[in-house]
């Protein structure tokens, strides 16, 4: 058994978090004495995709769009946090970002190049419907109508997240997500948008990674709003899982051609030790992190797996919630991006807020591996948990079609002397995760696409610009798009359908 070792450091530096994954720190440790067994992904470059696999990019309406008060558009709770002091690296914000709002049609022409078939966006709810709810702002409805059809006669699949974290800042003022009206809100934006645009849109995820910005946003504080109360966080993440359910059904209602799935954010779960108590860490939080949403979906149940009894009281959860939850989604997307070593917590769990349920998260030490190479975030990276991933979703939802929904990382390369991105890191990152998904999808798992985070380095929540996760090189002052090395790699592989190209 090879030894391993884990970070030492707090994986939330200053105000910069380690943004979208759970944070926490611990020492090195025991080596974890289980691990899944797997080929190297190397040995598999000549891996080949299904002929009609779509190759694409995913993105979110914050971290590029821009324009963040043009055309009506209301104020969403990134707006204010990004404009609230120390909140961003480097006094960030994304009132910019990428400028896709008034450049989408140049973005399309680098997907073009690229031979991409599917674009993953999502529409900004303030943008919409500037207070969340009533009179609609047409102008903001009319961007993603334009987008949509640029989108189509550019042969690429309009693929839309409704909701990727910007909730529209006059439903926080409301009490935001633990305000149980939100679910029926935010059906009836999800209706809105299907009835608008699904004549066009057949592909809607409700969500994005909603275990993440839940308990980011109200559990630990540190997503807007910016609230670290554990009774907030348990209501928050039951609104959530209802309205997943209601928008499932209101999209459904409003276009006939609707498929419903949703991005669930998901992390390979290890334990940091072969102890008892580890094991069944890793295995509480796997269930709680990683397919609670999902899992509620599937069965309109939560999981046994919060610090005591299922805080039902504390959730809000009412009579007859559970045939809300439980909606057959059409597909499931997953996002990966590494994984986790998991021990239990020596101290026992407690609340956060002055509340009396104890926080769930509590009941782990969540830390990194620090094994196979590291990417300039200094996140492990390692292929074989992509595949590892999708045959789990596969067994656990009898072989839904997966999405791909994001996989990506981070690496700082300009341009260099002859003006070009030599990103080669990024291109081996690509192939060896690719690799890994032919072995699966050749397994029999029924994966259909691949959307790469992402398509332009963009404005990373948090970390404001300092982390570049594109395909495309951006220069922020100038809004000048150059695509990379491994962007044009990408194209290839899009156009081959295989990796080694
Ligand atoms: C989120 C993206 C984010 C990416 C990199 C994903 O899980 O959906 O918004 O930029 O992680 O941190």
């Amino acid at each position: 058994m090879e030894r391993r070792s884990f970070i030492k450091r707090s994986l939330a530096v200053g105000g910069a978090a380690l943004l979208a994954r759970p944070a926490s720190a611990f020492g090195a440790g025991e080596p974890a004495a289980q691990e899944p067994t797997h080929t190297p992904a190397l040995a598999f470059t000549g891996a080949r995709f299904p002929e009609s696999f779509l190759w694409g990019t995913a993105t979110a309406a914050h971290q590029v769009e821009g324009a963040w008060k043009d055309d009506g558009k209301g104020e969403s709770i990134w707006d204010r946090w990004g404009h609230s002091p120390g909140r961003i690296a480097g006094g960030a914000n994304a009132d910019t970002a990428c400028d896709q709002y008034h450049r989408f049609k140049d973005d399309i022409e680098i997907m073009k190049r690229l031979n991409l078939k599917s674009y993953r966006f999502s529409v900004s709810w303030p943008r919409v419907l500037p207070t969340g709810t009533g009179a609609v702002n047409a102008k903001g409805l009319d961007y993603y109508s334009r987008l949509t059809d640029a989108l189509l006669e550019a042969g690429i699949r309009p693929f839309c997240t409704i909701y990727h974290w910007d909730l529209p800042q006059a439903l926080e003022e409301k009490g935001g997500w633990p305000n149980r009206d939100l679910a029926g809100h935010f059906a009836d934006y999800a209706a809105l948008l299907a009835k608008h645009l699904g004549d066009r849109i057949t592909v809607w995820a409700p969500f994005n990674m909603p275990e993440t910005f839940t308990y980011y946003g109200y559990g630990n504080g540190r997503f807007p709003p910016g609230r670290a109360n554990t009774d907030d966080y348990l209501r928050a993440l039951h609104t959530v899982a209802l309205a997943q359910g209601l928008a499932y059904r209101s999209i459904k209602a409003a276009s006939s051609k609707a498929t419903v799935g949703s991005a669930y954010g998901m992390e390979p779960a290890f334990p940091r030790t072969q102890s008892d108590a580890d094991r069944e860490a890793a295995r509480r939080f796997h269930e709680l992190h990683n397919t609670l949403f999902l899992n509620a979906t599937l069965t309109g149940r939560y999981p046994d797996v919060f610090a005591g009894p299922i805080p039902y009281e504390a959730m809000g959860f009412r009579s007859g919630d559970e045939a809300v939850l439980k909606c057959p989604l059409d597909w499931v997307g997953v996002h990966y991006y590494l994984r986790l070593a998991i021990a239990a917590a020596t101290e026992p769990p407690k609340p956060r807020g002055g509340g009396q349920t104890p926080d769930p998260m509590s009941q782990f030490h969540i830390g990194l591996f620090n094994e196979g190479p590291k990417n300039d975030a200094g996140w492990e990276m390692w292929p074989q948990g992509l595949s590892y991933l999708v045959t789990q979703v596969s067994k656990l939802t009898g072989n839904l079609p997966i999405e791909i929904t994001e996989t990506g990382s981070v690496f700082a390369d300009g341009p260099g002397a002859d003006g070009a991105v030599h990103d080669k890191r990024r291109i081996a990152f690509y192939r060896d995760h690719l690799a890994e998904l032919a072995r699966a999808i050749q397994a029999g798992v029924n994966v259909r696409s691949y959307h790469a985070w992402s398509l332009l380095d963009n404005f990373e929540w948090n970390d404001g610009y300092t982390r570049r996760f594109g395909l495309t090189w951006v220069d922020f002052a100038s809004q000048e798009r150059k695509i990379k090395d491994s962007g044009l790699w990408y194209g290839r592989v899009a156009a081959a359908n295989r990796v080694d190209v």
